[in-house]
């Protein structure tokens, strides 16, 4: 009986294979293949996204440190290539990317302007001053470089200001005493003066909680803040638009958080939380971690205790990912910079966003081991490939989304981006199965439940395509599959539906274009793969 199984299930898969060979290249196919079902909430969405949802960090570095061998070198705010044509289309294929500016130095970096005597310095590893670094300095001639390559590359971008200046770190840590904003001053209003655009300013970085290095009490920050709203109300006395204030950006810690929100006004609007789930950089696990479904749900634990602490507090603040990283001291070369970092970015994005946070912001743009861009070629990592899909396909509104089978298989929806319909994400963390998955939405408000596929199908038209050229059907979607070259999940190069993705020789971001699929055909995830599936005719009331 056991051998009769297993000869008729080898016939399924000859036959199976010899069928659909060709889609196999564009899909990455292999193996077994177990059915699963998604199932879409349209009637009404659970959260909702900011437009520029996708976000990447600029570090201070410092240039001369490095992590498990990768060095931040040319990659940090003080040093980083501005006139690269790869880096410029990288940020303008967003149109707009957001982008903030930040990290551990911020808080002991002073701005330096016209008439300001001495050397004017990036921070250095001496051992003096904050975690064994130098204070450093900003000198306003890069700040303009600075400025002027965001405003060419029409990015949105945020800046955190110096939260320690002017104070002293005890031994234990600990930080007494208010703000001095005097330096900070003298930026904000070089800023506003030279007419750069600055969407919003943070206030200090991973201060909050236990701190990193140093920790301010909750109290003493939300009168920090308080500090720069009136400092910003008065330099942007005359503006329209006045800047967004963020803080604290630290590690969340609900006790903190919840006595920092109760004591921030109205006027505060952006709650920002660093992640960095995957635990240390230099750790061997990170990969198990990663393809570790319990261990990815872990994070939503965080995501709803923040949310739980925003709405009870009354108070109008959003919260953002301010940085998250994967893994941190740096990342780690080949894992966070590689295809199968792409699993835990893309998931963790998705969660996040189901539990209504605004913006995600990516550690780093380029930088460290966890850059969306190589910091040598400036190649674009997988990752980066990733964010840019979601960028151009997810939409505002989230849906509430479920999957009926192997827990391995990760399903995400959201009303489709700059299109009618829906949009579903879809990760396959298993190395062995083709998940092969079938799709129902209700919309209680409109017709009931939907079923977008027939549950029992004929094996025959499984995977047919409809050759290219044709037009806008209500029977066709649009799948992007993503998958590592010769399915090594450390390499940093992405296939879209079975080609390259790599920037020409003019460092032009390649176009990212979808397989047109029968809508009546299951979606297929192949093992280690990622699936963007767009439902142009998914007319979902949530999504109207
Ligand atoms: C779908 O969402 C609507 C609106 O929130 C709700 O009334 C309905 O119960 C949900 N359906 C299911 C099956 O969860
Ligand atoms: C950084 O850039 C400078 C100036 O282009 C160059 O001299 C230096 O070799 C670069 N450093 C690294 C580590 O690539
Ligand atoms: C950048 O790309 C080059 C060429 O593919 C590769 O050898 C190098 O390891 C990459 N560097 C990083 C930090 O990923
Ligand atoms: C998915 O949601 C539907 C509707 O709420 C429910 O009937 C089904 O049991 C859920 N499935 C899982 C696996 O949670
Ligand atoms: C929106 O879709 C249109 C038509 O497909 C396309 O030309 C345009 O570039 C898209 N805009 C964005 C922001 O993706
Ligand atoms: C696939 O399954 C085999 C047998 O269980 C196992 O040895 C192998 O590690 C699996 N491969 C992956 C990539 O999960
Ligand atoms: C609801 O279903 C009926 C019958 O299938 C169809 O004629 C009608 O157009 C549908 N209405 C909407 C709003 O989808
Ligand atoms: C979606 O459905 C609504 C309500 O039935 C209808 O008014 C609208 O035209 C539909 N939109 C598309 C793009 O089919």
């Amino acid at each position: 009986m056991g051998s009769l199984l297993v000869l008729v299930g080898v016939c399924f898969l000859v036959v199976w294979l010899h069928h659909y060979s060709v889609d196999s290249q564009t899909t990455g196919l292999s193996g077994i293949v177990v059915d699963g079902s998604v199932f879409i909430n349209g009637s009404a969405s659970i959260a909702s996204i900011d437009d520029d949802f996708i976000c990447a960090t600029l570090d201070y570095g410092p240039p001369d440190v490095c992590h498990q061998g990768t060095c931040w070198g040319n990659a940090t705010l003080f040093t980083l290539d501005l006139s690269n044509p790869i880096l410029l289309n990288a940020i303008k294929a967003f149109s707009p990317l957001k982008i903030r500016m930040g990290g551990t130095l911020q808080d002991k970096l002073i701005y330096h302007v016209q008439g300001d005597e001495g050397p004017c310095k990036p921070q250095s590893i001496d051992g003096l001053e904050f975690l064994g670094f130098s204070q450093g300095c900003l000198p306003m001639s890069r700040w303009d470089e600075l400025n002027e390559f965001f405003k060419r590359a029409g990015a949105i971008v945020t800046f955190g200001l110096n939260a320690l200046y002017g104070r002293t770190v005890n031994s234990d840590g600990s930080v007494h005493g208010p703000w001095d904003s005097s330096n900070a001053e003298i930026l904000l209003r070089y800023t506003v003066n030279k007419g750069y655009t600055i969407h919003g300013w943070e206030l200090g970085n991973e201060l909050s909680g236990q701190g990193i290095g140093a920790r301010i009490s909750a109290q003493q920050y939300a009168s920090d803040i308080k500090t720069l709203q009136n400092l910003l109300d008065d330099i942007y006395g005359g503006f329209e638009v006045k800047p967004l204030i963020l803080a604290p950006g630290g590690f969340f810690d609900a006790n903190w958080f919840k006595d920092f929100v109760d004591h921030t006004t109205q006027m505060f609007q952006v709650v920002t939380h660093h992640v960095y789930s995957l635990g240390a950089g230099y750790d061997d696990n990170l990969i198990s971690r990663i393809l570790d479904p319990s261990y990815l749900n872990g994070m939503a634990q965080t995501f709803s205790s923040l949310g739980s602490i925003l709405k009870n507090s009354g108070t109008s603040a959003v919260a953002w990912v301010g940085e998250a990283g994967g893994a941190y001291g740096g990342g780690h070369h080949l894992v966070t910079d590689a295809f199968v970092s792409s699993f835990w970015y893309l998931d963790q994005l998705a969660m996040a966003a189901t539990y209504n946070t605004k913006t995600y912001c990516r550690q780093t743009l380029i930088g460290g081991g966890y850059g969306l861009l190589n910091s040598s070629t400036f190649q674009p990592n997988p990752d980066y490939y990733s964010a840019l899909l979601w960028h151009r396909l997810i939409g505002n509104n989230v849906l509430f989304t479920n999957f009926t089978g192997t827990n391995k298989l990760r399903a995400y929806s959201h009303c489709s981006k700059n299109s009618t319909g829906v949009t579903l994400l879809l990760i396959n963390l298993d190395g062995n199965t083709t998940a092969q998955v079938h799709v129902s939405a209700e919309d209680s408000a409109g017709n009931g439940t939907l079923i977008l596929q027939p549950q029992i199908r004929s094996r025959k038209s499984k995977f047919s395509r409809i050759s290219k050229g044709l037009i806008f059907d209500a029977n066709i979607r649009e799948e992007y599959h993503l998958t590592a070259k010769d399915r090594d999940l450390h390499s940093q190069v992405t296939l879209l539906n079975g080609k390259i993705l790599s920037v020409d020789s003019s460092g032009n971001i390649p176009a990212l274009n979808p397989i047109k699929v029968r809508m009546s055909d299951p979606i297929l995830v192949a093992s280690f793969s990622v699936v963007f599936a767009r439902f142009p005719s998914m007319n979902v009331t949530a999504c109207r």
